[in-house]
Protein backbone atom coordinates (compact mmCIF):
# COMPACT_ATOMS: atom_id res chain seq x y z
CA UNK A 1 0.00 0.00 0.00
CA UNK A 2 1.01 3.46 -1.03
CA UNK A 3 2.43 5.54 2.04
CA UNK A 4 2.67 8.62 0.03
CA UNK A 5 -0.09 11.32 1.27
CA UNK A 6 -3.44 11.40 -0.73
CA UNK A 7 -4.68 14.82 -1.85
CA UNK A 8 -7.76 15.83 -4.27
CA UNK A 9 -7.36 17.73 -6.93
CA UNK A 10 -10.94 19.80 -7.01
CA UNK A 11 -10.89 20.94 -10.55
CA UNK A 12 -9.42 20.43 -13.61
CA UNK A 13 -5.84 22.21 -13.92
CA UNK A 14 -2.54 21.87 -15.99
CA UNK A 15 -1.94 17.97 -16.68
CA UNK A 16 1.50 18.40 -16.66
CA UNK A 17 1.00 20.05 -12.95
CA UNK A 18 -0.99 16.98 -11.72
CA UNK A 19 2.09 14.66 -13.11
CA UNK A 20 3.78 16.93 -10.75
CA UNK A 21 2.04 16.61 -8.21
CA UNK A 22 1.58 12.12 -8.58
CA UNK A 23 5.16 11.96 -7.95
CA UNK A 24 4.78 13.47 -4.29
CA UNK A 25 1.43 11.94 -3.65
CA UNK A 26 -1.48 9.85 -4.32
CA UNK A 27 -3.59 11.56 -6.39
CA UNK A 28 -6.91 11.98 -7.38
CA UNK A 29 -8.24 14.58 -10.12
CA UNK A 30 -11.25 16.37 -11.09
CA UNK A 31 -10.26 15.60 -14.94
CA UNK A 32 -14.13 15.80 -15.72
CA UNK A 33 -14.14 18.95 -14.07
CA UNK A 34 -17.56 18.21 -12.20
CA UNK A 35 -18.56 21.27 -10.05
CA UNK A 36 -19.21 19.13 -6.95
CA UNK A 37 -21.88 19.98 -4.45
CA UNK A 38 -20.81 20.59 -0.84
CA UNK A 39 -21.65 17.50 -0.32
CA UNK A 40 -19.66 15.45 -3.06
CA UNK A 41 -16.60 17.72 -2.09
CA UNK A 42 -16.99 16.54 0.90
CA UNK A 43 -17.63 12.63 0.08
CA UNK A 44 -14.53 13.08 -2.28
CA UNK A 45 -12.23 14.61 0.71
CA UNK A 46 -13.04 12.55 3.28
CA UNK A 47 -10.34 10.31 2.90
CA UNK A 48 -7.60 12.83 1.84
CA UNK A 49 -4.58 14.37 3.42
CA UNK A 50 -4.73 17.64 1.15
CA UNK A 51 -6.38 19.38 -1.44
CA UNK A 52 -5.70 21.66 -4.32
CA UNK A 53 -8.86 23.96 -4.26
CA UNK A 54 -9.70 26.83 -7.19
CA UNK A 55 -11.68 29.44 -5.21
CA UNK A 56 -14.90 28.39 -5.46
CA UNK A 57 -14.68 25.07 -3.04
CA UNK A 58 -15.82 26.51 0.40
CA UNK A 59 -13.77 25.39 3.42
CA UNK A 60 -16.23 25.15 6.09
CA UNK A 61 -17.11 23.70 9.36
CA UNK A 62 -19.85 21.20 8.09
CA UNK A 63 -17.20 19.99 5.12
CA UNK A 64 -14.51 19.73 8.07
CA UNK A 65 -15.94 17.54 9.96
CA UNK A 66 -16.18 15.39 7.73
CA UNK A 67 -12.48 15.26 6.51
CA UNK A 68 -10.71 14.26 9.90
CA UNK A 69 -7.37 13.53 7.71
CA UNK A 70 -7.56 16.74 5.74
CA UNK A 71 -4.54 18.73 6.68
CA UNK A 72 -4.03 21.52 4.34
CA UNK A 73 -6.11 23.28 1.47
CA UNK A 74 -3.89 25.09 -1.25
CA UNK A 75 -5.90 27.57 -3.10
CA UNK A 76 -4.77 28.23 -7.04
CA UNK A 77 -6.15 31.99 -5.89
CA UNK A 78 -4.78 35.02 -4.58
CA UNK A 79 -8.16 35.44 -2.91
CA UNK A 80 -9.42 33.36 0.06
CA UNK A 81 -12.46 34.02 0.80
CA UNK A 82 -13.56 30.30 0.38
CA UNK A 83 -11.75 29.66 3.52
CA UNK A 84 -13.59 29.68 6.72
CA UNK A 85 -10.34 30.62 8.12
CA UNK A 86 -11.66 30.45 11.96
CA UNK A 87 -13.09 26.78 11.54
CA UNK A 88 -9.61 25.62 9.14
CA UNK A 89 -7.76 26.68 12.20
CA UNK A 90 -10.26 25.22 14.86
CA UNK A 91 -9.46 22.14 12.56
CA UNK A 92 -5.81 22.31 12.20
CA UNK A 93 -5.97 22.68 8.98
CA UNK A 94 -3.86 25.31 7.23
CA UNK A 95 -4.77 27.08 4.15
CA UNK A 96 -2.23 28.71 1.68
CA UNK A 97 -3.15 30.94 -1.81
CA UNK A 98 -1.13 32.24 -4.45
CA UNK A 99 0.29 35.71 -4.21
CA UNK A 100 2.53 37.76 -6.42
CA UNK A 101 2.56 35.29 -9.42
CA UNK A 102 -0.51 36.67 -10.81
CA UNK A 103 -0.54 40.40 -9.39
CA UNK A 104 1.06 42.18 -13.07
CA UNK A 105 -1.20 40.13 -14.98
CA UNK A 106 -4.17 40.85 -13.11
CA UNK A 107 -3.14 44.72 -13.01
CA UNK A 108 -3.08 44.41 -16.71
CA UNK A 109 -6.22 43.32 -17.21
CA UNK A 110 -7.78 46.26 -14.76
CA UNK A 111 -6.47 48.60 -17.30
CA UNK A 112 -8.06 47.03 -20.16
CA UNK A 113 -11.03 46.76 -18.46
CA UNK A 114 -11.15 49.95 -17.66
CA UNK A 115 -10.48 51.12 -21.28
CA UNK A 116 -12.80 49.31 -22.47
CA UNK A 117 -15.18 50.44 -19.87
CA UNK A 118 -14.16 53.93 -20.19
CA UNK A 119 -14.03 53.67 -24.34
CA UNK A 120 -17.06 51.73 -24.57
CA UNK A 121 -15.38 49.13 -26.68
CA UNK A 122 -17.61 46.52 -26.08
CA UNK A 123 -21.01 48.37 -26.80
CA UNK A 124 -19.35 49.75 -30.29
CA UNK A 125 -18.16 46.21 -31.57
CA UNK A 126 -21.86 44.86 -30.35
CA UNK A 127 -22.83 47.80 -32.69
CA UNK A 128 -20.81 46.70 -35.66
CA UNK A 129 -21.30 43.07 -35.66
CA UNK A 130 -24.99 43.77 -35.79
CA UNK A 131 -24.35 45.75 -39.02
CA UNK A 132 -25.93 48.82 -37.25
CA UNK A 133 -22.70 51.29 -38.73
CA UNK A 134 -23.84 53.72 -41.50
CA UNK A 135 -21.66 56.46 -41.49
CA UNK A 136 -19.31 57.87 -38.90
CA UNK A 137 -20.66 60.16 -36.37
CA UNK A 138 -18.59 63.13 -33.95
CA UNK A 139 -20.26 61.56 -31.07
CA UNK A 140 -20.65 57.79 -31.96
CA UNK A 141 -19.70 56.07 -28.69
CA UNK A 142 -17.65 59.05 -27.69
CA UNK A 143 -16.69 57.79 -23.80
CA UNK A 144 -14.63 59.17 -21.35
CA UNK A 145 -10.73 60.28 -21.20
CA UNK A 146 -8.57 57.74 -19.48
CA UNK A 147 -4.75 59.54 -19.53
CA UNK A 148 -4.90 62.54 -17.16
CA UNK A 149 -7.87 61.72 -15.33
CA UNK A 150 -8.22 60.69 -11.84
CA UNK A 151 -8.05 57.19 -10.76
CA UNK A 152 -9.00 56.23 -7.50
CA UNK A 153 -8.27 52.51 -6.09
CA UNK A 154 -10.63 51.33 -3.70
CA UNK A 155 -7.93 48.61 -1.64
CA UNK A 156 -4.12 49.27 -2.16
CA UNK A 157 -2.65 45.94 -1.37
CA UNK A 158 -0.22 44.44 -4.57
CA UNK A 159 -2.82 44.21 -7.24
CA UNK A 160 -4.09 48.15 -6.36
CA UNK A 161 -0.24 49.27 -6.50
CA UNK A 162 0.65 47.73 -9.49
CA UNK A 163 -2.27 49.29 -10.71
CA UNK A 164 -1.84 52.99 -9.48
CA UNK A 165 1.57 52.62 -11.31
CA UNK A 166 0.14 51.60 -14.52
CA UNK A 167 -2.21 55.32 -14.16
CA UNK A 168 0.41 57.10 -12.87
CA UNK A 169 3.55 56.39 -15.07
CA UNK A 170 1.88 55.42 -18.15
CA UNK A 171 -1.30 57.44 -18.61
CA UNK A 172 -0.54 60.57 -16.37
CA UNK A 173 -3.00 59.62 -13.88
CA UNK A 174 -4.06 61.84 -10.65
CA UNK A 175 -4.30 58.52 -8.62
CA UNK A 176 -5.79 58.62 -5.33
CA UNK A 177 -6.42 55.24 -2.96
CA UNK A 178 -8.03 54.39 0.08
CA UNK A 179 -6.91 51.28 2.31
CA UNK A 180 -7.47 49.66 5.67
CA UNK A 181 -3.65 51.06 6.75
CA UNK A 182 -1.74 53.98 4.69
CA UNK A 183 1.28 53.08 2.50
CA UNK A 184 4.83 53.47 3.68
CA UNK A 185 5.71 56.86 2.55
CA UNK A 186 8.13 55.77 0.04
CA UNK A 187 5.70 53.33 -1.43
CA UNK A 188 3.30 56.04 -1.95
CA UNK A 189 5.71 58.43 -3.76
CA UNK A 190 6.54 55.35 -6.04
CA UNK A 191 2.82 54.91 -7.06
CA UNK A 192 2.18 58.34 -6.95
CA UNK A 193 -0.88 57.94 -5.38
CA UNK A 194 -2.54 59.96 -2.39
CA UNK A 195 -4.42 58.79 0.41
CA UNK A 196 -7.70 60.09 0.96
CA UNK A 197 -10.72 58.92 2.96
CA UNK A 198 -13.49 56.58 1.29
CA UNK A 199 -16.03 59.67 0.48
CA UNK A 200 -13.81 61.39 -0.81
CA UNK A 201 -12.13 58.57 -3.21
CA UNK A 202 -15.79 58.42 -4.24
CA UNK A 203 -16.48 61.67 -5.20
CA UNK A 204 -13.31 62.79 -6.71
CA UNK A 205 -12.93 59.19 -8.97
CA UNK A 206 -13.06 59.86 -12.14
CA UNK A 207 -12.13 55.35 -12.56
CA UNK A 208 -12.89 54.11 -8.96
CA UNK A 209 -11.46 50.57 -9.39
CA UNK A 210 -12.11 47.64 -6.81
CA UNK A 211 -9.23 46.06 -5.84
CA UNK A 212 -10.02 44.99 -2.18
CA UNK A 213 -10.58 41.61 -0.41
CA UNK A 214 -13.98 40.09 -0.31
CA UNK A 215 -14.63 39.74 3.74
CA UNK A 216 -18.01 40.50 6.10
CA UNK A 217 -16.59 43.91 6.38
CA UNK A 218 -16.02 44.66 2.56
CA UNK A 219 -19.48 43.00 1.44
CA UNK A 220 -21.48 45.98 -0.42
CA UNK A 221 -18.74 48.48 -0.06
CA UNK A 222 -20.43 49.95 -3.13
CA UNK A 223 -24.12 50.05 -2.46
CA UNK A 224 -26.59 52.79 -3.48
CA UNK A 225 -25.50 55.27 -1.23
CA UNK A 226 -21.58 54.72 -2.62
CA UNK A 227 -22.75 55.33 -5.88
CA UNK A 228 -24.81 58.28 -5.21
CA UNK A 229 -21.74 59.72 -4.00
CA UNK A 230 -19.75 59.56 -7.36
CA UNK A 231 -19.94 61.56 -10.50
CA UNK A 232 -22.44 60.97 -13.01
CA UNK A 233 -19.61 61.11 -15.75
CA UNK A 234 -17.58 58.21 -13.45
CA UNK A 235 -16.67 54.43 -14.27
CA UNK A 236 -16.63 52.09 -11.93
CA UNK A 237 -14.59 48.75 -12.38
CA UNK A 238 -14.26 45.57 -10.20
CA UNK A 239 -12.17 43.08 -10.38
CA UNK A 240 -11.82 41.64 -6.94
CA UNK A 241 -15.03 39.63 -5.94
CA UNK A 242 -18.66 39.66 -6.45
CA UNK A 243 -20.42 40.88 -3.20
CA UNK A 244 -18.02 43.81 -2.97
CA UNK A 245 -21.07 45.47 -4.73
CA UNK A 246 -24.46 45.44 -4.74
CA UNK A 247 -25.41 44.37 -8.22
CA UNK A 248 -28.57 45.16 -8.16
CA UNK A 249 -27.72 48.91 -6.84
CA UNK A 250 -25.19 49.25 -10.00
CA UNK A 251 -27.57 47.75 -12.21
CA UNK A 252 -30.13 50.43 -10.93
CA UNK A 253 -27.66 53.38 -11.08
CA UNK A 254 -26.31 52.03 -14.71
CA UNK A 255 -29.85 51.97 -16.34
CA UNK A 256 -30.69 55.44 -14.54
CA UNK A 257 -27.25 56.96 -15.98
CA UNK A 258 -26.54 58.00 -12.30
CA UNK A 259 -22.69 56.59 -13.16
CA UNK A 260 -21.55 56.66 -16.67
CA UNK A 261 -20.65 52.90 -16.98
CA UNK A 262 -18.79 49.84 -15.00
CA UNK A 263 -16.36 47.13 -16.35
CA UNK A 264 -17.62 44.05 -14.28
CA UNK A 265 -15.10 40.48 -14.06
CA UNK A 266 -16.75 39.43 -10.80
CA UNK A 267 -20.70 39.30 -9.80
CA UNK A 268 -22.38 38.35 -6.29
CA UNK A 269 -23.16 34.46 -7.21
CA UNK A 270 -21.10 34.04 -10.23
CA UNK A 271 -21.39 32.71 -12.45
CA UNK A 272 -24.35 34.01 -12.37
CA UNK A 273 -25.01 37.04 -13.01
CA UNK A 274 -27.37 40.05 -12.19
CA UNK A 275 -30.32 39.67 -14.84
CA UNK A 276 -30.66 43.62 -15.23
CA UNK A 277 -27.10 43.83 -15.35
CA UNK A 278 -27.38 41.90 -19.02
CA UNK A 279 -30.05 44.16 -19.71
CA UNK A 280 -27.78 47.92 -19.54
CA UNK A 281 -25.53 48.51 -21.94
CA UNK A 282 -23.08 50.83 -20.23
CA UNK A 283 -21.46 47.87 -18.85
CA UNK A 284 -18.48 45.36 -20.06
CA UNK A 285 -18.91 42.03 -18.52
CA UNK A 286 -16.35 39.67 -18.48
CA UNK A 287 -16.19 35.77 -16.60
CA UNK A 288 -13.84 36.01 -13.76
CA UNK A 289 -10.63 36.30 -16.14
CA UNK A 290 -8.37 39.00 -14.13
CA UNK A 291 -5.29 36.35 -13.97
CA UNK A 292 -6.10 34.33 -16.78
CA UNK A 293 -2.90 34.42 -19.68
CA UNK A 294 -1.73 30.62 -19.76
CA UNK A 295 1.52 31.70 -18.15
CA UNK A 296 0.27 33.42 -14.68
CA UNK A 297 -2.43 30.49 -14.66
CA UNK A 298 0.38 27.36 -15.13
CA UNK A 299 2.37 29.67 -12.29
CA UNK A 300 -0.47 30.15 -9.84
CA UNK A 301 -1.18 25.68 -10.15
CA UNK A 302 2.41 25.33 -9.91
CA UNK A 303 2.75 27.65 -6.54
CA UNK A 304 -0.69 25.56 -5.32
CA UNK A 305 1.24 22.57 -6.16
CA UNK A 306 4.44 24.05 -4.55
CA UNK A 307 2.64 24.58 -1.29
CA UNK A 308 1.52 21.33 -1.06
CA UNK A 309 4.75 19.71 -1.70
CA UNK A 310 6.86 21.91 0.72
CA UNK A 311 3.82 21.59 3.36
CA UNK A 312 4.27 17.39 3.35
CA UNK A 313 8.12 17.49 2.79
CA UNK A 314 8.71 20.17 5.78
CA UNK A 315 5.71 21.08 7.24
CA UNK A 316 5.40 24.28 6.34
CA UNK A 317 3.63 25.61 2.84
CA UNK A 318 5.44 28.58 1.11
CA UNK A 319 2.61 31.36 1.07
CA UNK A 320 0.27 30.08 4.00
CA UNK A 321 -2.56 32.42 4.50
CA UNK A 322 -3.14 34.33 7.72
CA UNK A 323 -5.06 31.93 10.38
CA UNK A 324 -5.35 34.16 12.84
C1 LIG B 1 -7.71 35.06 -7.51
O1 LIG B 1 -6.58 34.61 -7.64
O2 LIG B 1 -8.19 35.35 -6.41
C2 LIG B 1 -8.51 35.25 -8.75
O3 LIG B 1 -9.69 35.94 -8.52
C3 LIG B 1 -8.76 33.92 -9.41
O4 LIG B 1 -9.70 33.22 -8.65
Amino acid sequence: MSTKPRILIARRIFPEVVQRLAQHFEVQANDEDIAWTPQELAAQLADKDGALTTGSQRIDAPLLALCPRLKIVANMAVGYNNFDVAAMRAAGVLGSNTPDVLTETTADFGFALLMATARRMAEAEHYLRAGLWQNWRYDMFAGAEVHGSTLAILGMGRIGQAIARRGAHGFGMRVLYHNRSRLAPELEAECRAEYVGKDELLARADHLMLVLPYTQQSHHAIGAAELARMKPTATLINIARGGIVDDAALAQALAERRIAAAGLDVFEGEPAVHPELLQVPNVVLTPHIASATVATRLAMANLAADNLIAFFRDGQALTPVEMT
